[in-house]
């Protein structure tokens, strides 16, 4: 099972700070944005994390590659406890592949078929971080109560947010649990059906890629991920986990990455 990332964006608001070095790669706390997103990744039941990158953002994978020059070096100098983490970070289960038009996080998916084949699937979109790791998890465990459905994380915002995230319509089946009977991405505060915001977190059946395939481009000219999610559902069940804001941690504004920062360097 794989866990994709999607990291083809172009960091517009990160300007011009993301001019040189892509906005997945900026420090957060004490490591790139991007390593907390792949080890999240990798403390689910996922066995390789595939990133969706863009041809112009190495620094990603020279961050996830081995340099077993640097690691020689450090030892020599005796800092061993940073060649270590040299080494542990460039051997990480990661893989590569692109993105080459901005066509939409649906089309973003979509680049990664090749690599997630018949399994299910996680997605995990990189501008939220979730540093305890424990949402995946908890996500899987829902997926397995109902028959290996889909689950999507959610989480409850204020009305005049809505139109910002995609958009859930459902059911509540138990406490924090919905079946999800319609999405709807970025729907103004008027026509929303619920303010369940898709967090970012996703575990799909495979057919999603197929759907993918099919869809047409919807809000902003995209092909979009929920367009795709909408449409399973006339085929799957499909689930939704409520989670909280403090479970995850936004870095997508510059004040949010700011707040992040302050908060984890808080936590310790
Ligand atoms: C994407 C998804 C949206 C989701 C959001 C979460 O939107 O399309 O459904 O709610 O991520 O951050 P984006 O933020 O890329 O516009």
């Amino acid at each position: 099972m794989k866990a994709v990332i999607p990291a083809a964006g172009l960091g517009t608001r990160f300007l011009p700070a993301t001019k040189a070095v892509p906005k997945e790669m900026l420090l957060v706390c004490d490591r790139p944005a991007i390593q907390y997103v792949v080890e999240e990744g990798l403390a689910s039941d996922a066995d390789e994390v595939v990133i969706v990158n863009a041809r112009t953002k190495q620094a990603i994978e020279d961050h996830f590659a081995p340099d077993p020059d640097l690691v020689a070096l450090l030892r020599e100098r005796g800092k061993d406890a940073y060649a270590d983490e040299v080494e542990r970070v460039g051997n990480l289960p990661v893989s590569f592949v692109y993105q080459d038009e901005a066509l939409g996080l649906g089309h973003a998916v979509l680049c990664a078929a090749d690599k997630t084949g018949a399994d299910p699937f996680y997605v995990l979109l990189g501008d939220v971080l979730v540093p305890d790791n424990e949402m995946l998890p908890a996500m899987q465990k829902v997926s397995d109560q109902h028959g290996g459905a889909s689950v999507i994380a959610v989480m409850p915002v204020a009305d005049e947010e809505v139109d910002r995230f995609g958009v859930i319509a459902g059911i509540e089946v138990e406490p924090g649990v919905w079946k999800v009977n319609g999405l709807v991405e970025k729907p103004p505060a008027e026509e929303a059906p619920t303010n369940l915001a898709v967090f970012g977190r996703y575990l799909l059946t495979p057919r999603i890629m197929e759907l993918l395939r099919e869809v047409k481009p919807g809000v902003g000219g995209e092909i979009q991920l929920t367009d795709a999610l909408d449409a399973l559902l006339q085929e799957e069940e499909m689930y939704a986990l409520v989670v909280s804001p403090k479970d995850g941690f936004d870095t997508g504004t510059r004040e949010s990455w700011l707040a992040t920062n302050n908060a984890l360097a808080a936590k310790g």
